[in-house]
């Protein structure tokens, strides 16, 4: 199993001796399904080549904050947005005091600062150097502040000193990196996922549809997974891989979605992130329409109502904790307060899709969730695999108040 499957790695290469063990990190963390970008200090370059970590990552090396080609291509900020995850190894004593004084003086520094990702380090140095009481009370410091020190171990050290100070094997390194994504706030729960678009079809080779990727849905199965939920995934046709440990069902139309929604329950949650259509073709021809020349440039399609999946099933005697989404084109939190009362839900997450930086199809996401006592809670834009995992977090800790 690939534990970091898709997960976004920043990896930074600080001034050390132990940069040569950063070239099999890079390797480690893309063989368990991670993409790595690598970040190197002034210093890190003295100890391996950007071109090593280029050719193994796959992408360009980062190295300068002030460069503006490189801020042209991604800049410090969109690599700080990029991250799931900023792995400093090895933490040089530098790295680690500049961290702890909130210095950005130089690129690796500056996107640490900028980041929501999660903060790991892996410290590297002479023993004298982390035991050193400066070091000590930047450690401290820095995992106060929520960070993960990775190590380090103690043993025989490249400098000939025996003690604490030497960075942690490749292997292990990236089975840390793995651990950072592993919140198991829904152990035991069987959560309900819809994504995607459904199609309706009007003759055998038309039919109607919209434009949800499903990358939102798909999010969320795979966050809803690492927090240790079983999760059921009911989609309409999407481009998609299926996330790991999640057991995935393609339907076509609305009706086919309810009924494996049906057939699926009894859940605990109800994530229904799927755009359903609301209206299908009342009749749906048996042979190809052809072009009608006695009813002149117009086509009448008579439409009716599909069934409503999230209310149908937000009913039910055994209802589970039930999310909805809305997405909408204006009074975007008017029309999700609504919903949530019309449908009977717990939360509703609004979803701006006029915005073309966070509607459908786009990989990052902004969203607000409100509650039954119409509380709203805002997630800043960021990717829809960030977003995905903040709002696992949030229904988990709300069904947990139920
Ligand atoms: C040969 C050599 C090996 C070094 N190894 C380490 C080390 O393992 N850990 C460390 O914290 N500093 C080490 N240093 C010192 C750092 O390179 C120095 O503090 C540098 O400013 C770190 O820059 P950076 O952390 O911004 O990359 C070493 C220096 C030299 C000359």
């Amino acid at each position: 199993m690939q534990r970091l499957y898709r997960k976004r790695i920043v990896l930074g290469v600080g001034g050390g001796i132990a940069a040569y063990k950063s070239a099999e990190l890079v390797r480690r963390l893309r063989d368990q399904g991670a993409e790595v970008r690598v970040v190197m200090t002034q210093g890190g370059r003295e100890f391996i080549t950007p071109l090593t970590l280029q050719a193994l990552s796959g992408h360009p090396v980062h190295l300068d904050l002030l460069d503006p080609a490189a801020e042209a291509a991604m800049g410090h900020i969109e690599l700080a947005r990029w991250a799931d995850l900023v792995l400093i190894a090895p933490a040089t004593a530098d790295v680690m005091a500049r961290l702890a004084q909130g210095v950005a003086n130089d690129l690796l520094t500056t996107l640490v600062l900028a980041t929501d990702a999660q903060i790991a380090l892996a410290p590297a140095m002479n023993q004298a150097m982390w035991r050193d009481s400066a070091t000590q009370v930047n450690a401290d410091l820095l995992r106060s502040r929520g960070m993960h020190l990775f190590g380090p171990a103690a043993g025989s050290q490249a400098c000939g000193d025996v003690g604490p100070g030497r960075m942690l094997e490749a292997d292990e390194l990236a089975q840390l990196a793995a651990d950072c994504f592993q919140f198991k706030s829904l152990t035991g729960q069987h959560v309900l996922i819809t994504a995607g678009p459904t199609q309706e079809n009007i003759d055998p080779v038309r039919y109607i549809t919209n434009h949800s990727s499903g990358k939102m849905g798909f999010a969320l199965a795979e966050a809803a997974a690492e927090a240790g939920a079983r999760v059921t995934l009911v989609t309409g046709p999407v481009h998609l891989p299926t996330p790991d440990r999640v057991s995935r069902v393609d339907v076509v139309s609305a009706r086919d979605m309810l009924a494996a929604c049906e057939a699926a329950m009894p859940a605990d949650i109800l994530i229904a992130a799927a755009a359903v259509a609301d209206y299908r073709p009342e009749v749906v021809a048996e042979q190809k329409m052809k072009k009608d020349p006695t009813t002149g440039d117009g086509l009448l399609l008579q439409l009716v109502r599909n069934p409503d999946i999230l209310a149908t099933l937000a009913q039910r005697s055994d209802r589970p904790f039930s999310v909805g989404f809305a997405a909408e084109t204006e009074n975007l939190l008017q029309y999700a307060a609504r919903k949530l009362k019309d449908k009977n839900l717990d939360l509703i997450v609004a979803n701006d899709v006029a915005n073309p930086s966070i509607g459908f199809n786009s990989e990052e996401n902004a969203i607000t969730v409100i509650d039954r006592e119409l509380h709203e809670s805002s997630f800043a834009q960021t990717s829809k695999g960030k977003i995905a995992r903040q709002l696992i977090a949030f229904i988990a800790e709300r069904r947990q108040q139920h």
